[in-house]
């Protein structure tokens, strides 16, 4: 019964106090932006290694700043997607939900969400290269923009090879290891940490769900998968959940 859920399992669902919520590329599809891997992703025919390492990054800034201008464009000129509006709506239907995102283009925020941990950083922002704390503002014009200490600019994103800001890594796995509930949507489940937090939920004893359109390696830990774009299933689910609308906020506010 991976594809229907039992009364029990909706009870379980709607008395469940700790969420935690992991997200994936695949969460913004259906706004337009392209997922990593498969077909038409943005690892075909590209080596991830020249765009997004360090060393790539010291090889050819440029081309890295002309890759990531090219990602910021297409994010500026695309709208958070009923997926991303039914996990922030979510989030205000149950007491706690933690969304653990690997995506880097702000839409969870743009779309209602608040207790936000963005495990990849975010394409938006930028900072110094070589780690200084100087206010530099960017120059749209510069090829490589500069810090004001004279070092490039990097896009303030988690690159192959790099670690994850420890702060955010250990409060996603100590958000796993007391949810009740971990839903997973629209991830490969291949790139580590993140891959690991929902075997974290796992062994916490939290019902794992999965929305995807494909099989991955997490399905296996999961009670139930959800199988199809999340845009289309998400709501359908909050639906069969109970939950059809915003909640009512408390008297006097
Ligand atoms: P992937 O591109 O690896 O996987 C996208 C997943 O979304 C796949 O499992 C698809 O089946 C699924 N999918 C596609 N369309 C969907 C839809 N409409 N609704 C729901 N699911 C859908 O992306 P991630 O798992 O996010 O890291 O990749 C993880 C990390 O690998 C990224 O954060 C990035 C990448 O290299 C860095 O850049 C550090």
């Amino acid at each position: 019964m991976r594809g229907n859920p039992s009364d029990e399992m909706r009870d379980r669902i709607r008395g469940a106090r700790r969420w935690l919520v992991l997200t994936g590329a695949g969460i913004s599809a259906e706004s337009g932006v392209p997922t990593f891997r498969g077909a038409g992703g943005l690892w075909e025919g590209s080596r991830p290694e020249e765009l997004a390492s360090p060393e790539g990054f010291r090889a050819d800034p440029a081309r890295v700043w002309r890759w990531y201008r090219w990602r910021r464009e297409l994010i500026r000129g695309v709208e958070p997607n009923e997926g991303h509006r039914a996990i922030a709506r979510l989030e205000r239907c149950v007491p706690e939900l933690c969304l653990a995102t690997q995506n880097v283009d702000g839409l969870h925020e743009r779309a209602g969400s608040r207790n936000l941990l963005e495990l990849h950083g975010n394409l938006l922002r930028s900072h110094c290269l070589e780690g200084c704390s100087a206010e530099t503002t960017e120059d749209p014009e510069a090829a490589v923009p500069l810090c004001r200490c004279g070092a490039p600019l990097r896009p303030s994103v988690v690159w192959f090879g790099e670690t994850l800001d420890e702060q955010v890594l250990r409060e996603a796995f100590a958000r796993c290891e007391r949810c009740d509930v971990c839903l997973i949507v629209g991830t490969s489940g291949v790139v580590y940490p993140a891959a690991a937090l929902p075997g974290i939920a796992r062994q916490a004893g939290a019902l794992l769900i999965e929305v995807n359109p494909e099989e991955t390696p997490l399905t296996g830990l999961c009670d139930r998968s959800i199988r199809g774009p999340a845009a289309q299933q998400l709501p359908a689910w909050m639906r069969e959940c109970g939950w059809e609308e915003e909640p009512t906020p408390p008297a006097g506010v």
